[in-house]
């Protein structure tokens, strides 16, 4: 079991800093679980240092897909790799609908992150309109099946899908676990990693989403930002 905190543009380094060695006092907590955090790039550094020795990975949020160049903005995965990262986020919903993020510039990213040494989470995910017209299904298939083309599958244990359905993601609104169930069985069905549900997980609906047969992690926005949410969630994953 899989749990990922994804901090958005939220936190500063000093606050990242206070954050995991809060974390890392309680890591005995976290059982069995994986468990990730996603800090923004400025907070990489210190994220990384205060949890050294620690069982909990550092992940980017994004991270582009050639080693260096002219790419203004951007973070190679050489220099996630040097700061001590081991992963990243890519292709998330946010990255998708305010930064244009494509399903093939997706796909150039996760690329990339795999052949530069990183791990990867991969989001994909329906809009609200898309799942109205009856076509989640269609959309999914399309994310899914343009990077299953590109990943190399002796990268394939270093890769993990989110399916995160964009009408869940910060509104308070749940795929139920039926709903989320559905969604990743097809997934599974074209890309055979561990899926991870995301889109408003709290400390009282982690459970049961996690209970599901191919629910096999979760990558936490809002809640991630708290201690004892984002713990309570972990203990979640522990025990479903
Ligand atoms: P949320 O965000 O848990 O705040 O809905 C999830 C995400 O965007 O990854």
């Amino acid at each position: 079991m899989l749990i990922a905190g994804n901090w958005k543009m939220f936190k500063t380094p000093s606050e990242t800093a206070e954050f995991c060695a809060a974390l890392r006092d309680r890591e005995g907590e976290l059982e069995e679980t994986d468990v990730v955090v996603c800090p923004p790039y400025t907070s990489l550094h210190h994220a990384v240092s205060v949890l050294a020795g620690t069982s909990v990975a550092v992940f980017a949020q994004s991270v582009h897909w050639a080693a260096e160049g002219p790419y203004t903005g951007e973070v190679s995965p050489v220099m996630l790799s040097e700061l001590g990262v081991t992963g990243a986020i890519v292709a998330h919903s946010e990255r998708r609908q305010l930064f244009a993020e494509t399903d093939e510039t997706a796909a150039l990213r996760v690329e990339g992150a795999l052949e530069g040494g990183l791990s990867v989470i991969a989001c994909v995910g329906e809009t609200e309109a898309e799942r109205e017209a009856g076509e989640t299904d269609a959309v999914l298939r399309r994310q899914v099946e343009t990077l299953r083309v590109v990943v190399h599958e002796d990268h394939l244990d270093r890769l993990a899908l989110a399916y995160e359905p964009v009408w869940a993601i910060g509104t308070g609104r749940t795929a139920t676990p039926d709903q989320a169930e559905e969604a990743h069985e097809l997934i599974k069905g074209i890309l055979d990693v561990p899926v991870l549900y995301g889109g408003s997980v709290k400390p009282d609906n982690a459970e049961e989403l996690l209970r599901q047969t191919n629910v096999d992690g979760a990558l936490v926005g809002g809640a991630s930002l708290e201690l004892d949410s984002f713990i309570s969630i972990c203990r979640s994953g522990a025990t479903s």
